[in-house]
């Protein structure tokens, strides 16, 4: 007469577990799947999924069923229940099962976290730099120059490392389609290692709250091939070359100058992605729409760029903008920005 209560539970346990099983196969949960690493973190996912649901569905079974089963019914207010002095069996038994559980899946997930963090000997070296609220990303050549992007721009197939640092406060640095994420410490430099395998673009995002403008702290992640990335990368060097050669070259002219504000603007300075300006086609919200610069002097600009707390638009707040700026954009940069709008502002 005992069991039979408890086949009935273990039978509804087992269905239980069953269709929560099903159901995770079933709905397709992961995003695109683009690195080598993809593979067994999916499948760590899967069979910590398929282990945990059924000891889930079994203890929530088993509560709900003594909570209805053994409830107490009217009269029964003064009567106490059987005493209890213990079970070693039963206690060496609920205690092994989990230990042995649990040591098994650790170790399964130290071994995926090693293979898919394992160096590789031709690995290419990104620079990620993150600040509120923008990526920017560098790509070392040789003779220690660097090709900027804000567009993070990756090869088929070659493994990759990432060199991750921060300007002010902790942002997480993360491709979904790459599974792996990392936070970027001010100070410290982290790394990550993604071999990037199917063609196409991805979000990159901000994964730690890291102020207003967090939910547009994104950028785009190409997977290319490598012969389109030398190319990406070869044009990407010519113009900087070009137009790098401020020392003991003439100075640049108005036209430059604007031109170079302008890519400023929407690339490395990452003003577009918290700032709305129409000749830009940015339409960020977290500052204010750079409508309100107009008619306001060179000098104004430049304050307002390098030293943002000091007059704030109306309606918005102080200690939102980053303040480096004056640190972080090469003089030309900033020349270049207070140019480019002063010229849309007029
Ligand atoms: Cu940077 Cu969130």
């Amino acid at each position: 007469m005992r069991r039979h209560p408890v086949i009935q539970m273990v039978v509804i346990g087992a269905i239980a577990s069953a269709i929560g099983i099903a159901l995770s196969y079933w709905i397709h949960w992961f995003p695109a799947d683009a690195a080598k690493q993809d593979k067994p973190i999916d499948t760590l996912y899967h069979v910590l999924m398929i282990v945990s649901i059924p000891i889930f569905v079994l203890v929530t079974t088993v509560i709900l069923y003594s909570a209805w089963a053994f409830r107490m019914r009217p009269g029964q207010e003064r009567e106490d229940g059987p005493p209890i002095h213990g079970n070693t069996r039963l206690e060496v038994v609920w205690t092994a099962i989990p230990a042995i559980l649990l040591v098994s899946l650790c170790s399964y997930a130290y071994g995926v976290l090693t293979d898919i963090e394992k160096t590789h000997k031709d690995e290419l070296v990104v620079k990620v730099h993150a600040v509120q609220f923008a990526w920017s990303f560098s790509y070392p050549q040789p003779g220690g120059r660097m090709v900027a992007s804000d567009q993070l721009y990756l090869p088929k197939d070659r493994p990759v490392r990432f060199d991750i640092d921060s300007q002010d406060v902790i942002h997480d640095f993360w491709v979904p389609a790459f599974r792996v994420k990392i936070d970027t410490v001010p100070g410290i430099v982290t790394h990550l290692r993604v071999t990037p395998t199917k063609l196409g673009t991805y979000p990159v995002v901000c994964a730690e709250l890291c102020g207003l403008g967090h939910s547009v702290m994104r950028s785009t992640a190409h997977v290319m091939t490598p012969a389109a990335f030398a190319r990406w990368l070869a044009q990407k060097q010519a113009p900087a070359s070009a137009g790098g050669a401020g020392g003991g070259g003439a100075p640049p002219t108005q036209a430059q100058l604007i031109a170079l504000g302008r890519q400023t603007f929407t690339g490395e300075g990452g003003c577009g992605s918290c700032h709305t300006l129409a000749d830009a086609g940015t339409t960020g919200t977290t500052g204010p729409d750079l409508r309100v610069l107009r008619g306001q002097t060179p000098a104004d600009i430049r304050q307002d760029i390098v030293d943002p707390n000091a007059r704030i638009a109306p309606g918005y707040q102080a200690n939102i903008m980053p303040s480096g700026f004056g640190q972080t954009l090469t003089a030309q940069q900033l020349d270049g920005l207070v140019a480019y709008l002063g010229s849309v502002s007029k």
